[in-house]
C-alpha cells in the first residue's frame, strides 16, 4: 500500500449548502435548514485495487463541511437510508440532550431526525459523527464523520489569521485495507484498530500544493484508535524539526499562541496550527508522526502523514502577518481545588469500564450529578496498563490543570486551551475543571477510542437544577 505515498492530492470536503433559511420566532435569529442523507457509496481509493465501500453523509467521506457563523442557528435533518441505525453527535457543541446524539436515540433505516444547533458558542472547529449504540466505531470508520466549523467574524477580523483558501481542514484517520481494496472493519476487534495506512480527508498519504506564505490547518484525529505525535520537517533536512504555531484547540482559539516543534493529538481532539512556508519556496515539507508513540503499533509508513509541495507564487497576502501572541480571553471556570469525582478507566474480563461500570449497565451508569452552573474538578485515572484513552466529556469545555504518571505534565498548548477531550496516556492521571453549564440533563462521557466506547467504556452524568 506504500507505492502511492504522496502521489495523490489532498481532497477538500465540499461545503454543506442550506436548503432554506427562516426566522426563529422565539429568538429572532436566522435558522439555516440542511438535509443530509446517510447513504452507501463506493470510492476508488487505490488505482490498482477494487473500490472501497463506504456509508457516508450525502455519499461522501469525510461528509460535507458545515461552515457556520456564530449567531446563525441551524437545523439539520439527517435521513437514514442505510440498514444500520444512526445517532448524530455534533462534537464540540453544547447541544440540548435531545440533539446530542445519545447512543440509544437511534434513527433506523427509512427514518429521519431533525437536530437543532444553537451555534452560539465561541468559534471552534467541531465535527459531527455517528454515536449509535455499540456500532459507533463501524459507522464512523466507514465514513460517518465530517467537519463543522463555527466562525466568529468579529474575532477573525481582529486576529487576521490565514482564512479562506489558506484555512484548510485536515481529518487524520488511520485505516486498514484488504487486498481487495475494501476496509477491514473495526467490528473484527474488541481491542483497537490502529491501521497501517494514514489517511487525510480519506485519502491515503496525500500531498498538498501550498504557496510560500502562512496557512492555518484545522487538525482533527478521527481515527478509531490511533493517536499521533506530529512534527514537521523539510525533506532536504529530515533531522531538523521545524517550528509551527498552535493557535486553537477543541473549544476554539487558545488564550495565547504556542510555538512548538511537536504536537500530540489523540482521537477526537482538534488543534489549529499555523505553518509559515515562506522560507521553503520550491521545496517539499512533510508532516511526520513520531514512531513508538504511546501504545500505537508502528507499520512501515505510519511515520508519515502529509506532504506540502511549496510553490513560488503568493496570490494573496491577507492573513499573512504576524500571529498575535495574545489571541482571545477564555471563559475559564473559577478556581476550584477540591476533587469532586474520580474516574478510573480500566479493562476487566474483556470489557472496557469506567469505575467498574459499562454503558450497558443501565441501572448504574449515571456516575455523577453535578449541579447546573457549578464548577467541578474531575480526576481521570488510567488504570489499564499499557492502554491510553482520550476522554471526551459531552456538553462542557474544561481546563486541563494537571497531568502526572506518564508524560510529564500538561502540554503547553493544553494549558492555554479549553478542551472537550483530554488524552489520558499510559499510566497517567489527569485533572480537569469545568463549569457544568449551560443546560441540565443527562449527558455521556467516554473513551474516544471508538472500539473501547462501543465495548463499553462509556457512562453518563446528570446535570441537575437541584442537589442530587
Ligand atoms: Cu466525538 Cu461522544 O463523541
Ligand atoms: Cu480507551
Amino acid at each position: 500500500r506504500y507505492k502511492f505515498i504522496f502521489q495523490f492530492p489532498l481532497p477538500i470536503p465540499s461545503i454543506a449548502q442550506p436548503i432554506t433559511s427562516y426566522t426563529n420566532s422565539s429568538t429572532g435569529s436566522t435558522i439555516d435548514y440542511f438535509e443530509i442523507n446517510i447513504v452507501p457509496f463506493d470510492k476508488q481509493t487505490y488505482p490498482d485495487l477494487g473500490t472501497t465501500s463506504y456509508v457516508g453523509y450525502n455519499g461522501t467521506a469525510p461528509g460535507p463541511t458545515f461552515h457556520m457563523t456564530k449567531g446563525r442557528e441551524a437545523v439539520v435533518r439527517f435521513i437514514n437510508k442505510y440498514d444500520r441505525p444512526s445517532s448524530i453527535h455534533l462534537h464540540g457543541s453544547y447541544s440540548r440532550t435531545p440533539f446530542d446524539g445519545w447512543a440509544e436515540d437511534r434513527t433506523f433505516a427509512g427514518e429521519y431526525k431533525d437536530y437543532y444547533y444553537p451555534n452560539a458558542q465561541p468559534m471552534r472547529t467541531l465535527w459531527y459523527h455517528d454515536h449509535s449504540l455499540s456500532i459507533t466505531a463501524v459507522n464512523a470508520y466507514f465514513g460517518q464523520a465530517g467537519f463543522y466549523i463555527l466562525d466568529d467574524p468579529a474575532i477573525d477580523a481582529q486576529l487576521k489569521l490565514p482564512s479562506g483558501d489558506y484555512d484548510i481542514p485536515l481529518m487524520l484517520a488511520a485505516k486498514q485495507f484488504l487486498p481487495s481494496g475494501q476496509l477491514v472493519s473495526p467490528a473484527t476487534t474488541h481491542v483497537s484498530l490502529w491501521g497501517d495506512v494514514i489517511t487525510v480527508n480519506a485519502q491515503p498519504w496525500p500531498y498538498l500544493n501550498v504557496e510560500p506564505r502562512k496557512y492555518k490547518f484545522r487538525l482533527l484525529d478521527a481515527s478509531i484508535s490511533r493517536s499521533f505525535s506530529l512534527f514537521l520537517v523539510a525533506d532536504s533536512d529530515p533531522n531538523t524539526r521545524l517550528d509551527f504555531i498552535v493557535v486553537g484547540a477543541d473549544a476554539g482559539y487558545l488564550s495565547s499562541s504556542v510555538p512548538t516543534k511537536s504536537l500530540v493529538i489523540a482521537m477526537a481532539e482538534r488543534y489549529e496550527i499555523v505553518i509559515d512556508f515562506a522560507k521553503y519556496q520550491g521545496q517539499n515539507l512533510t508532516l511526520m508522526n513520531e514512531r513508538q508513540f504511546q501504545n500505537n503499533p508502528d507499520y512501515p509508513a505510519t511515520d508519515r502523514v502529509l506532504r506540502f509541495v511549496v510553490g513560488t507564487h503568493v496570490s494573496s497576502t491577507d492573513g499573512n502577518g504576524e500571529v498575535p501572541n495574545q489571541l482571545v480571553t477564555l471563559n475559564d471556570p473559577e478556581d476550584h481545588p477540591v476533587i469532586d469525582k474520580q474516574f478510573t478507566f480500566e479493562t476487566k474480563n474483556g470489557q472496557w469500564l469506567i469505575n467498574g461500570v459499562g454503558f450497558e449497565d443501565v441501572e448504574n451508569r449515571v456516575l455523577a450529578f453535578p449541579k447546573q452552573g457549578k464548577v467541578q474538578r474531575w480526576e481521570l485515572i488510567n488504570n489499564s496498563g499499557g492502554w491510553s484513552h482520550p476522554i471526551h466529556i459531552h456538553l462542557i469545555d474544561s481546563q486541563v490543570t494537571k497531568r502526572s504518571g506518564g508524560r510529564a505534565a500538561v502540554e503547553p498548548y493544553e494549558a492555554t486551551a479549553l478542551k472537550d477531550v483530554v488524552y489520558l496516556g499510559q499510566n497517567e492521571k489527569v485533572e480537569v475543571v469545568a463549569n457544568f453549564a449551560p443546560w441540565s440533563g443527562v449527558y455521556m462521557f467516554h473513551c474516544h477510542n471508538l472500539v473501547h466506547e462501543d465495548d463499553d467504556m462509556m457512562a453518563a452524568f446528570n446535570v441537575s437544577q437541584v442537589d442530587l
